[in-house]
């Protein structure tokens, strides 16, 4: 079978969905308008703002209010974190996980240099921490607890609805609330969120992850939280993330979600059949590979398995070459071909060095898995045979 280009990369990113992308030129050229202005262009600009944060309100079961419109994934993290850290007047503890997307995990090893004290919780092998370790870890100073909702490598998704319940108990009894975020860059658009079941008093989002551009994300901050902006300027955001809204990007992140939304269900089947059948395929056709994650408890379109005794940047080069987009996870710089996530699940670093993660998305199809199934195996013969180490095992 001959198949042009195969894209398994969408936990990176997503192509802009037609309509999303329709929608938003109307912002770009006609209603060009600062949302800031009186005027006409303005005011169909505010509007176009207004309605968006609607959507996305009503979509995550929030209050308009509770939405803010930021820069992207990272960007959102930045002022959930650093926002309640500052926020409090003395310098008090965080608790998060080993396995957070580098926009937590550096912020908070930021904190740490800056006079803060982290707690990096373990996870398991399938990538998903312990509610009884984090009960250990909250001390009479925890100010913040952020926990992914499911991990970008191996999409292990984490109880946050478990940890809302035992955070809201205990804060019931305390003077200082500890706050709760999440990152659910990797799931939203893909699985229903509601910050009210979550019982979450932050949570991330980033469009380019569901069908919307690259440089748009939404924070949901629940009213009464006491956070301090990160940047200063003007009073757009609620003073919350300020400078002029990107109104065309806005449009197109409450577009993008409302379809995923309405597609999530049915999307969610195919994708996890697609993902199956892959998995199921690699298993038969190849012998030597670890599938880390993947329990019940992982996001559906995301596959990661390690080939061993080959290097994965080689693997993902030979596959680009044939046509197919994956990813290593992370860039090759320690033991672990780059990756704390299989590092703190325990993966053994040889193995891990020849690990590839493929996402699957909305457009992927059967005819892509069969054609990535007929290559895939010919690639990993072929690495293995060139390995010394293959060859001494
Ligand atoms: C879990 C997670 N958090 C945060 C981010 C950063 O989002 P953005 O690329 O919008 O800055 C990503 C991006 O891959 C992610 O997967």
């Amino acid at each position: 079978m001959q198949l042009n280009k195969v894209y398994l990369d969408n936990s990176a990113t997503t192509i802009v969905n037609a309509e999303v992308l329709k929608e938003m030129g109307l912002y770009f050229s006609g209603m060009y308008g600062n949302a800031s202005s009186i005027h006409f262009w303005g005011r169909r600009a505010k509007e176009a703002l207004d309605s968006s944060r609607e959507k996305i309100a009503c979509l995550l079961n929030a209050s308009i209010d509770e939405i803010f419109f930021t820069g992207g994934g990272t960007e959102s993290d930045n002022i959930a974190i650093f926002g309640i850290v500052n926020a409090q007047n003395t310098k008090g503890h965080i608790i998060t996980t080993k396995i957070e997307h580098h926009a937590v995990l550096y912020s908070c090893q930021h904190l740490e240099k800056n006079g803060y004290s982290v707690t990096y919780l373990d996870v398991d092998k399938d990538g998903v921490i312990s509610l009884n370790d984090l009960k250990q870890a909250i001390r009479a100073d925890t100010v913040l607890v952020s926990i992914m909702h499911a991990n970008n490598e191996v999409g292990a998704i984490q109880p946050i609805e478990e940890i809302g319940i035992y955070l809201k108990t205990i804060n019931a009894n305390r003077k200082n609330k500890v706050y709760f975020h999440t990152d659910a860059v990797q799931t939203a658009g893909r699985v229903y969120l509601d910050v009210k079941t979550l019982k979450v008093d932050l949570l991330t989002m980033s469009g380019h992850k569901f069908y919307a551009p690259k440089g748009i994300g939404v924070l949901y901050v629940k009213k009464g939280t006491k956070i301090k902006p990160i940047t200063f300027g003007g009073s757009q955001e609620n003073a919350l993330r300020p400078g002029t809204e990107n109104i065309p990007y806005i449009v197109g992140i409450a577009k993008a979600f409302n379809i995923a939304n309405a597609n999530l269900e049915e999307d969610d089947r195919r994708v996890l059949f697609l993902r199956e059948q892959l998995k199921e395929g690699i298993i038969k056709k190849i012998s030597e590979i670890i599938i880390n994650g993947s329990g019940s408890r992982a996001v559906s379109n995301i596959l990661n398995v390690s080939f061993k005794y080959i290097e994965g940047e080689a693997l993902l080069i030979m596959l680009d070459m044939s046509g197919i987009a994956v990813s290593t996870g992370s860039a090759c710089a320690t033991g672990f071909g780059g990756s704390h996530v299989l590092q703190a699940m325990g993966v053994d670093p040889v193995s891990a060095q020849g690990t590839i993660r493929f996402s699957f998305g909305h457009y992927n199809t059967q005819d892509e898995v069969d054609y990535v199934l007929e290559q895939l195996p010919k690639i990993v013969e072929k690495l293995r045979l060139m390995s010394p180490v293959y060859k001494k095992f």
